[in-house]
């Protein structure tokens, strides 16, 4: 069974002085999978993503790499490629100089044919072909990370390793990035990537860890987050607002929310209400007996997003003042 995962880490931990970035974290991926890691600022993503790539040991628990323990040494594990807190790369030089450099570095300068194709074909795949001879130093965040996902992809990861790969993505630069990962897991490879956005994931993964102030909150598929009847805030627009207004205020289980001070302007037209589903269908017949048109009935967040604010926001960690990233 093990030999399926990419990763197999139980009960890591991993302090930076006082602070305890990781407390006892279990994660299994399976080797195929698109994995999200998912998590507010500092609740640990890139420390544990850190400790994938071997940047960095854990303190205490085990953890295993494509069926292979890493030790406490920090040591870059074989068959793993990614990268966190943005790709390195040289300024100076073009896209195609950068990849080509990393090629060479990674000792098969003897085949310089092979080389030049596997940094065309990679560029090809992140959609960077146009820009290919431009010097990175020009690029925007998204080119950077899509250039590090080229570079990357050289090394024929299986285990690939993505912090925020999501940054500063235009629409089709996230198109391209999808498309890869998507067609690198068809293939078997394994990817765990992170962002602190969870409808960032929801296209791209099947499967989550949410983490919160270093703790696993919940990690398992999607779909068993979405379910559950969960009380939502939903937005409702009708054809007349004060009466429904007082429908809801009559129907059990509804409540009446005050706009959300950082949320957007006020619309005096629409309701916010907090209720769970039964409840809804309930207020939606009444006021349909009454003669008031629903004309939008929609949850102000995303179900998933929902759990996600749910099983994150109590255990915020306070960031020390001038703390890195
Ligand atoms: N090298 C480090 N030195 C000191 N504290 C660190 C270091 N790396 C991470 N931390 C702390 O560990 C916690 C988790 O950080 P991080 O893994 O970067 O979170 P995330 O990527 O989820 O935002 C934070 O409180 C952060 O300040
Ligand atoms: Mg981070």
């Amino acid at each position: 069974m093990d030999a399926l995962l990419a990763v197999r880490a139980r009960g890591v931990t991993k302090c930076f002085g006082e602070v305890v970035a990781l407390d006892g974290v279990d994660l299994a991926v399976a080797r195929g999978r698109i994995h999200g890691l998912v998590g507010p600022n500092g609740a640990g993503k890139t420390t544990l993503l850190g400790l994938l790539l071997g940047l960095a040991a854990a303190d205490r628990g085990s953890l295993e790499i494509l069926g292979t323990p890493v030790g406490r040494t920090p040591a870059a594990p074989e068959g793993v490629a990614g990268f966190v807190d943005g790709p390195g790369l040289y300024p100076s030089l073009t896209a195609r100089q950068n990849l080509a450099a990393l090629a060479a570095l990674r000792g098969r300068a003897a085949d310089r044919a092979a080389d030049r194709a596997g940094v065309a074909d990679a560029l090809d795949q992140v959609g960077l072909v146009d820009v290919a001879d431009d010097r990175v130093g020009g690029f925007s965040l998204g080119m950077r990370q899509r250039l590090g996902l080229a570079a990357a992809l050289l090394s024929r990861p299986r285990l690939l390793v993505l912090d925020e790969p999501a940054n500063g993505l235009d629409p089709a630069g996230k198109r391209h990035v999808h498309g890869v990962l998507h067609r690198l897991a068809a293939q078997g490879t394994a990817v765990v990537l992170s962002s602190h956005r969870m409808d960032d994931l929801e296209a791209l993964c099947s499967e989550v860890t949410i983490l919160a102030t270093g703790r696993v909150a919940f990690s398992g598929p999607l779909r068993e987050l979405a379910a559950g009847d969960r009380e939502l805030d939903y937005r409702l627009l009708t054809s007349d607002p004060a009466a429904a207004r007082r429908t809801a205020a009559g129907t059990p289980g509804v409540r009446l929310l005050d706009p959300d001070p950082a949320g957007p302007p006020p619309d005096a037209e629409r309701l916010v209400l907090r209720a769970r589903v039964p409840a809804l269908d309930v207020l939606v017949s009444r006021l349909v007996g009454d003669g008031v048109a629903v004309r939008e009935l929609a949850p102000v967040v995303s179900p998933l997003e929902a759990a996600f604010l749910a099983l994150t926001e109590q255990q915020q960690r306070p960031q020390p003042e001038g703390a890195r990233r």
